[in-house]
C-alpha cells in the first residue's frame, strides 16, 4: 500500500474550486509571497527542489499553486515535513527548520482556503544569506576521478573507497562540515574515517572496495545521509585532524536504477585552533534479527559511564537506521533514575536522516547511563516494507539490512 496514494485520493475528492484562481488576498489571507514561500525555503526547499530527493519542486510558485490542496493534507496531518528529531525533546539549532510549528500549518491551510493566491512579490520579506552553511569549504575531499558505481556483487549496493589525504603541513580543527552531492539518486551515504594505517602507493585514483561499515584501524568521523544538512559546531569548536592522519571518502551507491558516473564527496570548514575539542563518539548495535511480521521490534544498548572515565558533554547526535525504523531514542539515565532526553524521533523516513546540534550541551558523568534504542516495524503494513510477505531482516550494511546508530559528538569537560 502507498501512503501518498491515499492522501492523493481524499485531496482530489474533497477539493472543490482550483487553487490560485485569484491573484488578490481576500481581506488579510495570507499570500504566496508574504507568508508561504518563506515557510516553504524554511522547511520544505532543502528537499523540494531540482535535483532533491523530493519528487515536485517548489522553486516555481506555479507548481506550488496546483499543489496547494495536497500541501495543505500532507502537513495538516503530519506526513511532510517528514519525521526529525523532536525539539520537545532537547533545544536544537535551527530546529525550526526540521518541523512546522501549528501556527505555520494554520498558516498555510488558510492559504489554501482562501484559494492559494499569489499576493505582490514586493512583499516577500528579505532573505537572510547570511548563513555560514554557504561559506566555501576550507578542504574538498572528493574521489580523483568520476566513478562508475558496479552492482554486480549483490545487485543492490557498491562501497567505494577514496583515499583523499589532503596536504596538511600542521593539524586543522574541523569545526563544521557538509556533503558536496553529485549524482544524488544513487548516493545512499558518504562518510569519512580517519586512519594511521600505511597507504596504498600510489593510492588508486579510481578508488578500492571496502566494508560498509569501515575496516579495522579507521574512527569516523563524518557523514552524510540522505536530508542531512551541514554540520557547524559551536563557534571556538572542532575536532582535531592530525598532519600524519590519512582521509578515507566513502561511498554508499544503491541500485536505485540511476546510471551515470559520480564524483561525489564530503567538505571541511577548518580552523587553525579552537577552545574546545570535540570527538567524534559513535553509538551503535550491532548483531541483531528483526523477526518478519514484528511492527514493533526494539533494540537497546546501554553504556555505563564509569568512574574512571572523563565528564563529557554531548553536543550532538546524528541518527542513522535504514528503511524500515521507526523510532529512535538517545537518553542519559542518571543515578537517581531521572533521564536527561538527547534526541527523540518518532518515526523514520530513510530520506531525512538529520543531525542534531545541542543548544545546551548534555554533561554525562560517572554513574550515568547512556541508552540508545532503535525500533522497527517490520511488518506487512509499514509503507517502507520491501519483502513481499516480510521476511526477517538483519543487522547489516546493505540498505536491505537494517543499522542502529547514534553518531554522536562529544567535548571532553
Ligand atoms: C527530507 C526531505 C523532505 C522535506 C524536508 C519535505 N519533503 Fe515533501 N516529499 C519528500 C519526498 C521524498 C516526497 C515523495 C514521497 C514519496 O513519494 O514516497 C515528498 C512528497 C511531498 C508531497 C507530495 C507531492 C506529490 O505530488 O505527490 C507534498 C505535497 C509534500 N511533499 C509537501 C512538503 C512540504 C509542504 C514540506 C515542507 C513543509 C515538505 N514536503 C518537506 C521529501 C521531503
Amino acid at each position: 500500500m502507498n501512503k501518498w496514494g491515499i492522501w492523493i485520493g481524499l485531496v482530489m475528492a474533497g477539493c472543490g474550486t482550483a487553487p490560485g484562481d485569484s491573484d488578490t488576498a481576500a481581506g488579510d489571507a495570507p499570500t504566496y509571497y508574504r507568508d508561504i514561500q518563506p515557510i516553504l525555503a524554511e522547511n520544505c526547499i532543502r528537499c523540494h527542489s531540482e535535483g532533491g530527493v523530493a519528487p515536485v519542486s517548489f522553486e516555481d510558485p506555479d507548481v506550488v499553486v496546483a499543489t496547494a490542496a495536497l500541501i495543505k493534507a500532507y502537513t495538516e496531518s503530519g506526513v511532510m515535513p517528514p519525521p526529525a528529531p523532536d525539539p520537545a525533546c532537547a533545544d536544537y539549532h535551527d530546529s525550526e527548520k526540521l518541523s512546522l510549528t501549528e501556527e505555520k500549518k494554520a498558516i498555510i491551510a488558510a492559504w489554501v482556503d482562501a484559494d492559494a493566491p499569489l499576493g505582490d512579490p514586493e512583499d516577500a520579506p528579505e532573505v537572510d544569506d547570511t548563513s555560514t552553511d554557504l561559506d566555501p569549504f576550507d578542504i574538498e575531499l572528493v574521489g580523483a576521478m568520476a566513478y562508475t558505481p558496479d552492482f554486480s556483487d549483490d545487485g543492490k549496493n557498491d562501497y567505494r573507497c577514496f583515499d583523499v589525504t589532503p596536504s596538511l603541513e600542521d593539524g586543522v580543527y574541523v569545526t563544521g562540515f557538509g556533503a558536496i552531492l553529485d549524482n544524488t539518486p544513487f548516493v545512499h551515504h558518504v562518510v569519512v574515517y580517519t586512519t594511521e594505517n600505511e597507504p596504498e602507493t600510489p593510492p588508486p585514483e579510481e578508488g578500492f572496495p571496502c566494508n560498509g561499515t569501515g575496516e579495522g584501524g579507521w574512527d569516523y568521523l563524518a557523514g552524510w545521509a540522505p536530508g542531512a544538512s551541514p554540520t557547524r559546531f559551536d563557534e571556538g569548536e572542532g575536532i582535531f585532524l592530525g598532519p600524519e592522519k590519512r582521509l578515507i571518502l566513502q561511498m554508499h551507491y544503491f541500485n536505485s536504477g540511476a546510471t551515470g558516473t559520480d564524483q561525489s564527496g564530503m567538505g571541511f570548514w577548518t580552523a587553525p585552533q579552537v577552545s574546545g575539542a570535540i570527538y567524534p563518539y559513535p553509538l551503535g548495535i550491532g548483531g541483531f534479527t528483526i523477526e518478519a511480521g514484528n511492527s514493533a521490534h526494539t533494540e537497546t544498548e546501554s553504556l555505563d559511564w564509569e568512574s574512571e572515565y572523563p565528564d563529557i558533554a554531548v553536543v550532538g547526535v546524528w541518527p542513522h537506521m535504514h528503511v524500515l525504523g521507526s523510532h529512535i531514542n538517545v537518553r542519559v539515565v542518571h543515578e537517581d533514575d531521572t533521564e536527561t532526553c538527547v534526541m527523540n524521533q518518532d518515526g523514520w523516513d530513510f530520506h531525512n536522516q538529520v543531525p542534531v546540534l545541542l543548544k545546551e550541551p548534555i554533561t554525562v558523568t560517572a554513574g550515568d547511563r547512556v541508552d540508545l534504542t532503535c525500533e522497527w516495524d517490520n511488518s506487512a503494513d509499514n509503507p517502507n516494507q520491501f519483502n513481499d510477505p516480510p521476511e526477517d531482516v538483519q543487522f547489516g550494511e546493505g540498505t536491505e539490512n537494517e543499522m542502529c546508530f547514534a553518531f554522536t559528538y562529544v567535548r571532553l569537560d
